[in-house]
């Protein structure tokens, strides 16, 4: 089963974050697409079986948007009371490795990969 299958034909956006470099183990794969069954799901679950992490898919989460209220630049932590903040975020802590996916609209992410981008910049 190679990357040039018909179901990862479409364009997909991927962008892979290292925190350590190397013998990264716990990775988390995080999904933008709002598909089931999604190409990008496909292609993270694919890289996942082989590396070995946690998938997650952004639609399943209840994420409230930035509201730019600049807590963050304060605190160094966001303060909105939601799952990106008591489940995603600790698990991105805890891991060593971050890859992101996304279902290409209109030459961007999706706006549930945009959303989780502004909550952790
Ligand atoms: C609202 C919307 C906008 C899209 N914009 C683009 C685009 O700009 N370029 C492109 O190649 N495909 C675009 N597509 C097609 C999707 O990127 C494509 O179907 C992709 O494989 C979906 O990924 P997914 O199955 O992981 O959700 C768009 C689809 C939708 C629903």
């Amino acid at each position: 089963m190679g990357l040039c299958d018909d179901k990862l034909n479409r364009s997909l956006m991927l962008l892979i974050i290292s925190k350590t470099g190397d013998n990264i183990v716990n990775i988390v794969y995080i999904s933008g697409s709002p598909r089931k069954h999604s190409n990008t799901d496909y292609l993270l679950k694919l890289t996942l079986s082989i590396t070995g992490g946690q998938f997650v898919k952004l639609s399943d989460y209840q994420i409230e948007l930035c509201k730019a209220c600049w807590t963050c630049q304060k605190l160094s932590r966001c303060t909105i009371d939601d799952e990106m903040n008591n489940i995603i975020i600790p698990m991105l802590l805890d891991s060593e490795g971050i890859v992101l996916g996304s279902s290409v609209y209109f030459n961007c992410v999706s706006a549930q990969l945009k959303a989780f981008m502004d909550r952790i910049a």
